[in-house]
C-alpha cells in the first residue's frame, strides 16, 4: 500500500514538470461580438472561458493532468470560434461560425466536461433556444 502511494506521488510528481501556459490576451472591445444584453449574459456565462481571450483559469487548471486537458479545450476552443475577436473574421467566415454556433447550442456546448464543474453555465432549453434564435440562422439542418 505504501509503495502505491509512494509511485502515485512520484508519477504526480513528474506531471507537474510538464507545464502548460495558460494564457489570457487583451481584449479589444471593438472586435467583441455584437448583441443584446440578455445573449452577452449568456455567452459570457457560458461559452468565454473557451471562446475569448479572457479565461477565468481556475487553480485546477495549473495541476496536471487537469491542465492539460483544460488548456487544449481553451486553445481548440478559441481556434474554432473566438467571440472577443469576432471583427476579424470574414463576412463569410462570421456567417459560417453564426452556423455553428446555432448547430451546437442546441446540445453539445458547454462542454459537459466543463458543465460538470460549472454547472451554473448550463442553459436552459428556452435560453437555448434564444441564442438559436440570435443567430439569425434558419432552421434547415
Ligand atoms: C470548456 C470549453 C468550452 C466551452 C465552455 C464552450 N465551448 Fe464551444 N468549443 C469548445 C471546443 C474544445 C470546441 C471544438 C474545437 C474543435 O473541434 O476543434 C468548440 C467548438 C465550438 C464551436 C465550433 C463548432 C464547429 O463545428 O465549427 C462553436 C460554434 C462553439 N463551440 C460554440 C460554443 C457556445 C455557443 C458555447 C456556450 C454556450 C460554448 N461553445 C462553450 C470548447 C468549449
Amino acid at each position: 500500500m505504501k509503495n502505491v502511494l509512494i509511485a502515485f506521488l512520484i508519477i504526480f510528481g513528474a506531471m507537474q514538470l510538464i507545464q502548460v501556459e495558460n494564457e489570457n490576451f487583451p481584449i479589444d472591445e471593438t472586435k467583441m461580438i455584437k448583441a443584446p444584453e440578455e445573449i452577452m449574459t449568456m455567452l459570457d456565462n457560458s461559452c468565454m472561458d473557451c471562446h475569448s481571450n479572457q479565461t477565468n483559469w481556475p487553480w485546477y487548471s495549473n495541476v496536471a493532468p487537469m491542465s492539460w486537458v483544460i488548456s487544449s479545450h481553451v486553445n481548440d476552443g478559441r481556434r474554432a470560434v473566438n467571440y472577443s475577436q469576432w471583427e476579424d473574421y470574414s463576412p463569410e467566415e462570421k456567417k459560417k461560425k453564426l452556423e455553428a454556433t446555432y448547430r451546437t447550442v442546441y446540445a453539445v456546448m458547454p462542454l459537459s466536461s466543463y458543465l460538470w464543474l460549472h454547472p451554473e453555465a448550463d442553459l436552459t432549453k428556452e435560453q437555448r433556444k434564444q441564442i438559436r434564435d440570435w443567430t439569425g440562422v434558419r432552421n434547415r439542418n
